[in-house]
């Protein structure tokens, strides 16, 4: 039996990817959770004819702990994309303190429900948020680096189809599966396109087209948040992007060595961690490609930093100092 719980299932990225965990046939039980127009979506994705149910779960008052706890009951696998996009007038420190609460909140609720699940943050910021849960199951002495995951999938599908189109005769976007390091926002970023197949067409750009090619995968957000002209960020694309990480997860329970980059802890519990986080400035998060098993992260493939290339060296200079301090900003939200 699997159970997988989306905390946030009715928002702009919590609904599309509710519908493709709905349609994975590996997933038993599908809980919906959110603090508002929830039973809606539930009973619209339970006339869907797959292997799944689904349950919708809406705290009855602010103060209701319940909802949450009744979604998260045995859960397997909780993905949080709940959060408050950005309005007119707010600052980024203001999207950061409403962000960070509901996360906190809902990793209590992880700590005390299904402190052995895995746990796929997208809330933004990614940067920030995965140290806040951390801390927050560090707290509760539930804390397993091996499961929790930062979802950073977006920036490898956006590397992967941002250099195809520049070579649409001789490529498609599936040829590729560009490692992108680092954070999750802007210049923390950084596409390894100097590795793999994706060299060859690297080689065929100038200097500036290069350039050109790493700022839109480290800020190909913003496209989406103009086109959208105030109506929110990336959605779909980053529910495909959360669903690839937690399909890739499903499948290491049965089969091991799946790899996928992801953002994570450095914990020295967890194989190569310890070798990788000296050669990025001793940070204690950092996406790297990792080996998944049936117990979560068994493997960081920190050996790619030995091959990358000296323009990529610079780009990861500039993304362990930012990241050095939204990671601090994650944990001093929650040890104030
Ligand atoms: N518990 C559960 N769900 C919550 C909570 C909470 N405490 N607070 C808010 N939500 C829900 C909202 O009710 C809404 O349905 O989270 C959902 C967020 O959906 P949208 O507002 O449409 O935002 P979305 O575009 O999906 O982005 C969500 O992901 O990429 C990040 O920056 C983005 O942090 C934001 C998050």
């Amino acid at each position: 039996m699997v159970k997988v719980t989306v905390c946030g299932a009715a928002g702009g990225i919590g609904q599309p990817l509710s519908l493709l965990l709905k349609l994975n046939p590996k997933i038993d039980e599908l809980a919906l959770f959110d603090v508002v127009n929830v039973p809606g979506v539930g009973a619209d994705l339970s006339h869907i004819c797959s292997n799944s149910t689904t349950s919708s779960h809406l705290p009855s008052a602010k103060e209701d702990k319940t909802a949450l706890a009744d979604s998260l009951k045995n859960s397997d696998l909780v993905i949080i994309p709940a959060g408050v996009p950005r309005k007119p007038g707010m600052t980024r420190d203001d999207l950061f303190n409403i962000n960070a609460s509901i996360v906190q909140g809902l990793a209590q609720g992880i700590a005390e429900t299904c402190p052995d699940a895995f746990v796929l943050i997208i809330s933004n910021p990614v940067n920030s948020t995965v140290p806040i849960v951390a801390e927050t199951l560090k707290k509760n002495n539930v804390f397993n680096p091996k499961k929790l995951f930062g979802v950073t999938t977006l920036d490898i599908v956006r590397a992967n189809t941002f250099i195809s189109q520049l070579f649409p005769k001789e490529s498609k976007p599936t040829d590729f599966n560009i490692n992108v390091i680092g954070g999750h926002s802007g210049e923390t970023i950084v596409p390894l396109y100097s590795l793999g197949n994706s060299k060859q067409y690297l080689d065929k750009l100038s200097e500036e087209q290069q350039k050109e090619l790493i700022h839109r995968v480290q800020f190909g957000g913003d496209e989406v948040v103009q086109a959208k002209n105030g109506a929110g960020s990336a959605t779909l694309s980053m529910a495909y992007a959360g669903y690839k990480l937690a399909e890739s997860i499903l499948k290491a329970l049965d089969t091991p060595n799946v790899v996928e980059c992801t953002f994570l802890n450095l914990d020295s519990s967890i194989k190569g961690a310890s070798e990788a986080k000296k050669l990025v400035g001793n940070l204690d998060f950092f996406s790297l490609p990792v080996k998944l098993g049936k117990s979560g992260i068994e493997e960081v493939q920190y050996e790619i930093l030995d091959k990358i290339s000296d323009n990529e060296k610079k780009l990861l200079e500039v993304a362990v100092d930012q990241l050095s301090k939204n990671i601090e900003k994650g944990v001093s939200f929650v040890k104030k």
